[in-house]
């Protein structure tokens, strides 16, 4: 039998109980991609995914760095960051969101993108989606125009990639855990 994709990625990415709170089923993504073929095959399936023309990859700090740059150099695409607050030097604007676990604030440089760059969203993992949803509502703000994001997992029960997709955005990720 022939390995799915989507199996050889799973079986790289290793789960920890009650990280970092009581209750939650931590994807770790760190032994994904200590693992060559997996590292390869996850920025490879991100990168099929993605339709038409892309000027600039969005990563979100700190897991979606991972994963951006490398999507962004198969696309022929730039890279933007979007932080968590008080990391950027320049001038910035914010959104604030809820995480699965605790509150945070993103921020991206005011002048990161021109109007109408088309922006593709890529982090690790999507469960609520605040964050994502919050680098979206922060790239349109900046002029971006985002209709695409990627990830490498879906927690589908906790409704972010739904929610995404009422924002207008193509959703896509290589595994899901229910
Ligand atoms: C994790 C993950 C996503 C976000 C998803 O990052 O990498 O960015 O949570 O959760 P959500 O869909 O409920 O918003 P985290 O904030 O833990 O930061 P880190 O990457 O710096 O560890
Ligand atoms: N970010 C939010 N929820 C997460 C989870 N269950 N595992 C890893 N990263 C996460």
């Amino acid at each position: 039998t022939t390995e799915s994709a989507a199996d050889a990625i799973r079986r790289r990415i290793r789960t920890i109980p009650d990280f970092p709170k009581p209750g939650i089923q931590f994807r770790d993504i760190t032994t994904l991609l200590l693992d060559p073929e997996g590292l390869r095959f996850a920025v490879e399936q991100m990168v099929a995914s993605v339709e038409g023309p892309i000027d600039l990859v969005a990563g979100i700090e700190a897991r979606g760095f991972v994963f951006a740059p490398a999507v962004a150099l198969a696309l022929g695409a730039g890279v933007l960051l979007v932080r968590k607050d008080g990391k950027l030097p320049g001038a910035t604007i914010a959104e604030d969101y809820a995480l699965e676990y605790g509150t945070d604030r993103i921020t991206i440089h005011a002048d990161a993108c021109t109007p109408g760059a088309r922006v593709l969203l890529v982090d690790d993992l999507i469960a609520t989606g605040g964050t994502a949803r919050a680098a979206v509502r922060l790239l349109r703000k900046a002029g971006a125009t985002v209709t695409q994001a990627a990830f490498v997992i879906d927690l589908p029960d906790l409704g972010g990639a739904d929610a995404l997709r009422g924002d207008g955005i193509t959703v896509r990720s290589l595994v899901a855990y229910e």
